[in-house]
């Protein structure tokens, strides 16, 4: 901890400059004043960014604040998010632009220009109208990093369809608990996807999901394996049979109108207590947000080839694999598998073989890859890099500067953003003008007035930690929690009333540069991925052996963090040999293989407070060798 933070401090006066070829050309030529006007003004400023679309109707108002914190974005707009990031392209030049450039595990390519992938889309779309989905319907997506998940998305998102994209590594009971809590009546998966040179069983674990819940109709199945399935006769199709059948008007598949403020996709992440939440983003701020951040933010120009390498699943690949790098019309590259595979070598070579010219990833990516030293990232020609990203936790300053060194050849600034599945897109981030400092996100975006406050709500001085919170709405904020509004605003809006509470603990320094430490409550980010101490509790209490349960972070030298559980045995179960072992399968084998503990402690008793609260704080700290804090609540 300690060496880390003074490595922390060290770095807060060490300045990077952008290269001033990159400077210059960058699609963001000013911060301070234009972000003085966008927090001023936060209605002038997005409205003459929502210009740059194309709406069906234009908006009444920008932004409708009568029902606080139920804000409404570009109100009485008329929109779909597809029909600026495909439909509009068909126009242009854009046409024959490659959209996307894809690679599987197993070295196979495809590639859609943007006339491509709309008719793709627009096939697909014919397929889920004739099955009976409609507008406001929301159809599960639990597939691999394969193209068919952005045109299952992309699909659903322009007939009205709200998609909920469950991440492929996750099991059984977190795709039963999403199916259920978004009652889906059609599920999208595959037959399998490549993992490491092995095949992640989807379809075998979205069947034993589907048997655990109800209302699951029609399953649809991408061949991407070509193993041998179970396939249900009546409730299975192979995706490549529903989309080879002749619709009338095929290609030319309506998009559904939509209000700027109908919902676009729920996506459901770990929060502080209980089950998973349903975080709700709409069709038109949605849209407006995720492409102005990535515009300025990584500085797309017509020429660029991105690559965001992250999975749809989660929110980041949302924002930028899917939608945004779509809608400023750029050239995205995707990868099904795994970054060391065969090789530590094979992202160097994509960047290679492909001419990537950004690279945003996570620091957990970094530093595995950092691991097997410089040689394998030195056999390649990586001078088609000019930008530089990362996303998901801290980044600490020795993967900092390995990133900027090795990858980027020092001439490739780090775009570190620090944003959350609530708020849609980049928050607080550099631009490529911005001096950067090795571990801060560096300042608030344009429209976004991000502050560090103590419990009160006042701003804390210089240096100190506090809590990170946004003073104003912006578009891409979530709306609401799927089926739980009271929850929306108890968890984001309550403890300081008008202020977005973010559960993370920051700090400035004297420049203005935010800092931002970790979550402070019971989330816990291994590998950059966001889990709750609750799920894992309850795959833990799940299995038979097992009476309660208490899941914690600790830190990781490259996940991050890891989880550790503490468990107390049913009355009269033994503790036989190998049951730490059997319950860290039975959580890979309901939550996903990224939420097993690395360890697991049988215990007799749990601190818990007097009210009868498991004290994980205290866990930690014992764990850690840390002092215990105030320990009065605890019941002794
Ligand atoms: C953390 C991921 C430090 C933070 C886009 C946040 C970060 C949580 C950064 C959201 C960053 C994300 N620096 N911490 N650059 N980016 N975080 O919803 O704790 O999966 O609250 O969204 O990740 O995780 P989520």
């Amino acid at each position: 901890m300690e060496a880390s933070d003074t490595l922390d401090r060290q770095s807060e006066s060490e300045l990077y400059f952008p290269p001033e070829s990159i400077q210059q050309n960058a699609n963001a030529q000013e911060y301070d004043k234009l972000h003085a006007f966008s927090v001023q003004d936060p209605e002038a400023y997005w409205g003459e960014r929502a210009e740059e679309f194309s709406w069906y109707k234009k908006w009444d108002k920008v932004l409708d604040d009568s029902n606080k914190p139920f804000f409404k974005w570009f109100v009485g707009g008329k929109v779909n998010i597809v029909h600026n990031a495909l439909d509009r392209h068909l126009t242009t030049y854009h046409r024959n632009k490659i959209a996307l450039i894809w690679e599987g595990e197993p070295g196979d390519t495809r590639t859609f220009s943007y006339f491509a992938l709309h008719r793709e889309v627009s096939k697909f779309s014919n397929v889920l109208r004739s099955m009976g989905v409609k507008k406001g319907d929301i159809v599960t997506i639990y597939l691999p990093r394969i193209p068919e998940q952005v045109i299952a998305m992309l699909a659903c998102a322009k007939i009205g369809a709200i998609h909920s994209v469950v991440y492929g590594g996750f099991s059984v009971e977190a795709l039963a608990e999403r199916i259920q809590d978004a009652q889906s009546k059609v599920l999208i998966t595959a037959d399998g996807g490549w993992l490491r040179g092995k095949i992640v069983e989807l379809k075998m674990i979205a069947d034993e999901a589907i048997a655990r819940q109800g209302t699951i109709e029609h399953v649809i199945v991408v061949k991407r394996t070509g193993q041998e399935i179970y396939m249900e006769a009546g409730r299975d199709y192979w995706f490549e049979d529903l989309i080879n059948l002749p619709v009338a008007n095929g290609l030319n598949a309506p998009t559904e109108v939509m209000d700027a403020e109908d919902p676009l996709f729920i996506l459901y992440t770990s929060g502080t207590t209980g089950r998973p939440k349903g975080i709700l983003h709409t069709h038109g701020g949605y849209m407006v947000y995720t492409a102005t951040t990535l515009k300025n933010v990584f500085d797309i120009k017509d020429e660029d080839r991105w690559w965001c390498a992250a999975d749809p699943g989660w929110i980041t690949g949302h924002s930028y694999i899917v939608y945004a790098p779509l809608l400023v019309g750029a050239t995205s590259f995707m990868y099904e598998g795994a970054p060391n595979y065969p090789y530590p070598n094979r992202w160097w070579r994509m960047i290679e073989n492909y001419g990537i010219s950004i690279l945003y990833t996570a620091p957990t990516a970094i530093r595995g890859l950092m691991r097997f030293g410089d040689s394998w990232v030195k056999r390649h020609d990586l001078s088609s890099l000019r930008l530089l990203g990362s996303v998901g936790e801290p980044i600490n300053p020795e993967a900092w500067k390995w990133y900027h060194t090795v990858v980027g050849g020092e001439r490739c600034p780090i775009m570190d953003t620090w944003w959350q599945t609530e708020t849609g897109g980049f928050m607080i981030s550099p631009l490529p003008i911005t001096p950067l400092k090795p571990g801060s996100a560096t300042k608030p975006f344009f429209g976004i007035d991000a502050d560090v406050v103590d419990e009160e709500g006042n701003p804390v001085k210089a240096g100190e930690e506090g809590y990170l919170v946004i003073k104003k709405p912006w578009p891409g904020m979530l709306r609401t929690i799927y089926g739980d509004p009271d929850r929306y605003k108890e968890q984001y809006w309550s403890k300081y009333g008008n202020m977005y509470q973010a559960g993370d603990s920051a700090r400035k320094d004297e420049d203005g540069y935010i800092w931002v430490i970790g979550r402070i409550d019971d989330v816990i980010k291994v590998s950059g991925y966001r889990l709750g101490t609750a799920e894992v509790e309850s795959a833990l209490v799940s299995h038979n052996a097992v009476s309660e349960a208490a899941a914690i972070g600790l830190p990781h030298e490259l996940k991050g963090n890891a989880i550790h559980a503490y468990v107390i045995l049913k009355a009269g179960q033994e503790r036989t040999e190998g049951l730490e072992e059997e319950l860290r399968n039975h959580v890979g084998h309901e939550m996903g293989p990224i939420a097993k503990p690395d360890q697991i402690t049988i215990v007799d008793s749990l601190p818990k407070t007097r009210s009868g609260k498991i004290m994980r704080r205290l866990l930690k700290a014992r764990a850690m060798g840390l002092p215990e804090g105030d320990i009065s609540t605890l019941e002794q």
